[in-house]
């Protein structure tokens, strides 16, 4: 299957739901509030966090929900505003950076765009903003 070349979005992939439907940015900001962290399948099929914003728009990046310790897909805990890892313990704040191990390092990133109601993600190549570092996962 040959993803869809819109510009911006090269090499891309379309966030898929629970259902395996393409994610439609206005009817998940209609069902997900302003901080909301919800799952989708993402790139290489991983599962990666949609962000609300306060603003109540998609935030532009995903967040990898692949614990990069050992691997377990981390939950997101709404009462303590971190990504909580019931593996083994590690914690990551609300844009995924690590603040306690044994994870040794931030969860990965991924851009999000909204083209045509399509939300679409794509790598992440860039500085990663949380720590000011190369991107360990590119
Ligand atoms: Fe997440 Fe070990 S796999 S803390």
């Amino acid at each position: 299957l040959v993803p869809p070349k819109i510009a911006g979005t090269a090499g891309g992939q379309i966030a898929k739901d629970a259902a395996g439907n393409d994610v439609k940015g206005s009817k998940w900001i209609s069902t997900h509030k302003a901080g909301d962290h919800s799952l989708v399948q993402g790139l290489k099929g991983d599962a990666t966090y949609l962000v609300v914003t306060e603003k109540n728009e998609i935030e532009k990046f995903g967040i990898n929900a692949v614990c990069t310790h050992l691997g377990c897909v981390v939950p997101w805990n709404v009462n303590e505003n971190k990504f909580m890892c019931p593996c083994h313990g590690s914690q990551y704040n609300f844009q995924g950076k690590v603040v306690r191990g044994p994870a040794p390092l931030s969860l990965a990133l991924a851009h999000t765009d909204v083209v045509d109601d399509v939300v679409f993600l794509t790598e992440w190549k860039e500085t990663d903003f949380r720590t000011g570092l190369n991107p360990w996962w590119a």
